[in-house]
């Protein structure tokens, strides 16, 4: 794909944006399909962010991502906002469609997609969600909808864990999540959504010390380093495993498809993750 004057710019905007990987991903893609689109991430300061959204309605962007730390902020900026965004009060994903910004927050969805990818199964399985914060949100709220027998929410903070269990149970209008002081043994699904085992604190592992069953799925957001201290716990027990690489392709590729109408493909899925595999 060449750059020319019928290009259209996406982009992500954050603070800081340096360390993101979907300026590659999304290149990948468009270069690999013919998309007339360019990707770019902008480092946007607290100050600027309304100044840089009119920025992009005037430049005619067709859309953006949106990162840390204005997931929540930039609702206030947005003329319609989809009820599941609304819900979580977090948007990853505007479209910009006749002047006008469409929020959306497609993490949640990229989680599941990740999942659904491997062959697996949400329903009547126990979930456990380690973290109650902005990933865990969306991420919670989403597995819920494929009615599983039941979320635990384990957090440090106990009472954030029982504001998403909350949150959980009004949005899906039941009594699904719950939650917890440590993680209950024999869960079917283990999901940790912290930033726990990350760079450069790869020791980290959120499971420490719990005694896993091979028919224990374990899925870890983090995706730098891709095989976690606790994904590596869960091998050697012979769990499957979802690494964090699944949901940043998932949410990505969700909006793709919200910017351009394009549904997303497996080979679409692969592109992205070779691209992620250069690194
Ligand atoms: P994000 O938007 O990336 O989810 P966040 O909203 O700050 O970031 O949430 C981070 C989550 O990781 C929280 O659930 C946090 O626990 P608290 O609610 O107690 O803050 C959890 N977390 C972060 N560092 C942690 C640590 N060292 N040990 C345990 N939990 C941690």
């Amino acid at each position: 794909m060449e750059i020319t004057s019928s290009t259209s710019i996406v982009g992500l905007i954050g603070h800081p944006v340096a360390h993101s990987l979907s300026p590659r991903i999304h290149s990948a893609l468009y270069q690999s399909i013919d998309l007339d689109l360019a990707y770019l991430a902008f480092d946007i300061l607290p100050g600027d962010l309304a100044d840089s959204i009119s920025g992009m309605l005037a430049l005619g962007f067709k859309g953006f991502n949106v990162t840390i730390p204005y997931k929540e902020s930039v609702l206030s900026l947005i003329d319609i906002v989809d009820p599941y965004a609304q819900q979580l009060g977090a948007i990853n994903t505007v479209r910009i469609g006749n002047g006008r910004l469409f929020g959306h927050n497609t993490d949640g969805e990229g989680f599941i997609q990740a999942f659904k990818r491997e062959n697996m199964s949400i329903k009547n399985k126990s979930v456990v969600i380690i973290g109650a914060g902005g990933a865990a949100r969306p991420i919670g709220v989403y597995m819920a909808k494929e009615s599983p027998e039941r979320i635990a929410i384990v957090n440090r903070t106990f009472e954030k864990g029982k504001i998403l269990a909350h949150l959980i149970n009004d949005v899906t209008g039941s009594q699904i999540a719950s939650p917890v002081s440590q993680i209950p043994e024999n869960m079917d699904i283990i999901v940790n959504t912290t930033s726990l085992g990350m760079w450069p604190n790869i020791r980290y592992n959120p499971i420490s010390g719990l005694s896993l069953s091979p028919e224990t799925i374990v899925c870890d957001i983090v995706y730098n380093p891709r095989m976690t201290a606790m994904l590596r716990q869960a091998v050697s027990s012979g769990c499957q495993i979802v690494d964090g690489t699944g949901m940043l392709i998932g949410q990505a590729l969700s909006s793709v498809q919200i910017w351009t109408g394009k549904p997303v493909k497996e080979k679409y899925w692969q592109i992205m993750q070779e691209e992620l595999d250069k690194l």
